[in-house]
């Protein structure tokens, strides 16, 4: 493997985050600094409420950067265009959260297709692609069956074949195991390593879960919005 593999996919230098309620300042990230490299990893450990919410937040570029700098495959965020930005969140970072958020009345694989539908990928493309992360998720038996009628795990993998249907560059996972038993969650876990691992698919995972830090080539812990450590 080439160069590639030292690229720095995230460089995060001295990011702050403040939220604003009314007169009230709730400071949630506080001169946060970290990298992440290609086929990374990465576990965000830390109480509730120390600010790892906001940090995937900002990463995925759902929330502004407010101020520090944040560099995305070398290229500062703050130098972006919005459209840059919103083509870089749709395109290549996929997103994994604890309550899965499927669209109820579309089946499996309607809900993997739906967002590169809405991107413009071509029907013969979408079709592969979906195929490929049912498989790689283990449910395409499941494909024409709607979440109501899935069991929690196999949900998060309908979720996680979503994300990995954009083929992204990143998977961002907020507590990706908190609404799973133990013998599911390590299964999504394993699924993520093997993105990491043959894909070079970077991963950053918030969790409180020491199953969750097993599966990660490190950690890094939150307290009150700084890094505690590393
Ligand atoms: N939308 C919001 N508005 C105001 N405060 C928020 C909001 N989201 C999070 N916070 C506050 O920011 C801090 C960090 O929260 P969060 O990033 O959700 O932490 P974690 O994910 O580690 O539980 C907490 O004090 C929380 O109450
Ligand atoms: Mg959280």
């Amino acid at each position: 493997m080439g160069m590639q593999d030292n690229t720095l996919l995230y460089d995060v230098c001295d990011l702050s985050f403040v939220y604003e309620l009314g007169r009230q300042k709730v400071h949630a990230l506080r001169n946060v600094s970290l990298q992440v490299k290609r086929g990374d990893f990465v576990c965000l450990a830390g109480p509730s409420g120390s600010g790892k919410t906001t940090l995937l937040s900002v990463l995925g570029l759902i929330e502004p950067l407010q101020q520090g700098t944040v560099r995305f495959e070398g290229r500062s965020l703050s130098e972006m265009t919005e459209t840059d930005r919103n083509r870089l969140r749709r395109f290549h970072i996929g997103f994994v959260f604890q309550q899965f958020h499927l669209i109820p009345v579309l089946s499996a694989e309607e809900n993997v297709e739906y967002f590169l539908t809405r991107q413009g990928v071509p029907k013969a493309e979408r079709r592969k692609r979906v195929d490929e992360a049912l498989e790689t998720v283990g449910i395409s038996s499941q494909r024409k069956q709607r979440p109501l009628e899935m069991s929690g795990g196999q949900r998060q993998r309908v979720a996680l074949a979503r994300a990995l249907a954009k083929r992204p560059n990143v998977i961002i996972a907020d507590e990706p195991t908190a609404s799973l038993d133990q013998a599911t969650g390590k299964e999504i876990m394993r699924i993520f390593a093997e993105q990491t691992r043959e894909r070079g698919v970077s991963v950053i995972a918030a969790s409180h879960d020491p199953m969750v830090f097993a599966f990660a080539a490190r950690q890094i812990e939150l307290r009150d919005g700084e890094v505690v450590s590393c």
